[in-house]
């Protein structure tokens, strides 16, 4: 998503617009852009990557009142510096949010106009200068566009020789702050509140002019609006909270949508992902190094692989894989995964792994992070950024690209068809659901909250969910936890079962189901209070305390719903113990150190 701060004022724009751009990284983002106006000149600065390279790029003590920032999240073309806005054509310098529909339709009308970007933005910048050239009045152009533009769009516009700042919004959002010393725009609140509190929200077809003292809305109609101004009474981190007790809930609840903006990245256009994904087939071998979540995804993504895929995957922890010798074949590929590309030990699993020629691919979430630069090929995923200490939506979105890739591998080798494709958007829609209603959820935090040990079983796939499942509970609730494949339990585990001790067991994987129903029989049989996670039926209720129903869908997507339950389960627990969620002690979110 986008993120738009422009600044009309007395004070001088450019740290605010970067202050205003840092407070939306939270939507994501692949470059950013800056426009502000120097001696009556624009200026244009934009950079791919993080806004940290966009400000080695600016003098912050430019004399300059007026300006307009972006953070992009590519659609229409590649993340690059000739696609990242601000874009500028004729008299008009424009950002936008927003996906225009009939951007090639307008485009039929430019033909005298030389656009350089792939965007659809900059077509729009072209037609509004067009319409301006035309009219010769900005508020005017402001009223045509909706007849004009098909789509969503916010719109922060700066006009040549005009010291005013342009708005208008179509189902994109965008905020409209004022102060004493100047006024914003903004795509979200949190941009603007190291200034001020006092905003308006412009709603559809609305548009606003401003200048350094005033700001000007008007209807749909063209008539001048009187709407009220909003205060925002709660703090930077409740308005970057988004209505969320914490950030941990906030990105669980984030995951439909980040999960729909990873598998939209990849599938929404086949032949592109098959170019994406180009040359995976020709591996023999994988192997998968991660830490923490990232290793446990690797283990549900070498179940995913092996299983559609038929390559061979091994997976290891990346603070053993680098002291580790290993036997390479010819055609072997190493997959870091890694949601802020710096842990140190991923990134020297890397290093050694170039060192000795084999091929590198790296699954990241944050844009221009070291391993996303130096690995030979990286696959981004587009959570955003995470603010937890604890991973959840990473590791989901993480979960959904490798098994993008197991797809991928099954389609070429004929174990699947292009059918499959259509179980990702099916998984978005059921995940959705299932955030709905966390009753059941929350009632297993009331069961376990005060018990010293917690037991997680599960077999394949489900095991390395249970691994999953239990760091995150001793994560963020700091409650012992600890994860079993089920067929280990009578090989010690079971002696520490008594009289209820929780004992979490994952099924989804059918065929060993009932392999794990006769571990869950034999943890009942020694008292142990069973709760059970499945999307099977099991009919048996002496086996569980508690059923945590989900529905059954696709092996390739069913994991990401058991996880979210989990994570669930963890914060809930954590926050029934008063623990401080966000940043359990000790844990640091990005590890950059050995
Ligand atoms: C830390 C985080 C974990 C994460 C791990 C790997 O321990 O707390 O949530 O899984 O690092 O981090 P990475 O950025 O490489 O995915």
């Amino acid at each position: 998503m986008c993120g738009i701060v422009g600044y009309i004022g007395k004070d001088k724009c450019i740290p605010i617009i970067i202050n205003g751009l840092e407070a939306l990284e939270y939507r994501g983002y692949d470059s950013a852009g800056l426009a502000y106006v120097d001696k009556g000149k624009i200026i244009l600065k934009k950079e791919v990557g993080r806004i940290e390279n966009l400000k080695n790029n600016l003098d912050m003590n430019v004399e300059s009142y007026l300006g307009i920032g972006h953070t992009r999240w590519a659609t229409h073309g590649k993340p690059c510096q000739e696609n990242s806005h601000p874009h500028r054509v004729g008299n008009i310098t424009l950002v936008h949010n927003g996906i225009i529909e009939n951007y090639d339709e307008l485009k039929k009308e430019l033909i005298d106009y030389d656009l350089k970007s792939e965007t659809d933005t900059e077509v729009v910048a072209a037609y509004i200068d067009k319409l301006y050239k035309e009219t010769k009045d900005m508020l005017k152009v402001l009223q045509l566009l909706k007849k004009h533009l098909i789509g969503s769009y916010a719109l922060g516009i700066i006009v040549d020789g005009i010291n005013k700042l342009y708005a208008i919004r179509k189902d994109s959002p965008l905020i409209i702050g004022v102060s004493e010393a100047g006024n914003f725009i903004a795509s979200d609140v949190p941009a603007i509140l190291r200034y001020t509190n006092m905003y308006y929200l412009l709603l559809n077809d609305e548009y606003a002019v401003l200048d350094e003292d005033d700001v000007v809305i008007y209807d749909r109609d063209g008539s001048i609006s009187t709407k009220n101004i909003e205060i925002f009474e709660g703090s930077y981190e409740a308005a970057m909270k988004n209505g969320f007790d914490h950030f941990m809930l906030k990105e669980i609840y984030e995951q439909p949508k980040v999960i729909n903006d990873t598998i939209n990245e990849y599938i929404k256009d086949k032949k592109s992902f098959f170019a994406k994904m180009k040359g995976l087939e020709k591996y023999k071998a994988i192997d998968i190094v991660g830490c923490g979540s990232a290793y446990h995804v690797g283990l549900v993504g070498k179940s995913l692989i092996t299983e559609y895929g038929k390559v061979l995957v091994n997976v290891d922890i990346a603070s053993e894989y680098r002291y580790t010798n290993h036997i390479y074949s010819k055609k072997h590929l190493i997959i870091l995964i890694s949601q802020s590309g710096e842990t140190a030990d991923t990134l020297a699993v890397l290093r050694k792994a170039k060192k000795e020629n084999i091929d590198t691919l790296a699954i990241v979430n944050v844009v221009g992070s070291s391993i996303a630069r130096e690995a030979d090929k990286v696959l981004y995923i587009k959570a955003g950024p995470e603010i937890a200490v604890a991973t959840t939506k990473a590791y989901t979105c993480q979960l959904m690209l490798l098994s993008l890739i197991a797809a991928y591998l099954g389609v070429k080798n004929g174990n699947l068809d292009d059918s499959i494709f259509e179980e990702y958007h099916n998984i978005v829609r059921l995940l959705d659901d299932s955030l709905k209603d966390t009753k059941d959820i929350q009632k297993v935090a009331k069961m376990i909250w005060q018990n010293k040990d917690v037991f997680y079983l599960g077999r394949k796939v489900d095991y390395a969910l249970a691994m999953e499942a239990s760091l995150k509970l001793k994560e963020v609730s700091y409650l012992h936890s600890e994860a079993y494949a089920a067929g280990e339990l009578k090989h010690g585990t079971i002696s520490l079962i008594e009289k209820n001790t929780p004992v979490i067991s994952i099924v989804t994987d059918d065929s060993i189901r009932s392999k794990t129903l006769s571990n869950i029989k034999e943890v009942c049989a020694r008292g142990a209070l069973s709760i059970i996670i499945t999307n099977q039926d099991i009919s048996d209720n002496e086996m569980y305390t508690e059923l945590i129903r989900l529905p059954k869908v696709s092996k390739l997507v069913e994991s990401v719903l058991v996880i979210v339950k989990c994570q669930l389960l963890a914060y809930y627990v954590a926050k029934l113990n008063g623990c401080d969620i966000d940043k359990p002690r000790n844990l640091a979110k990005s590890v950059t150190v050995e």
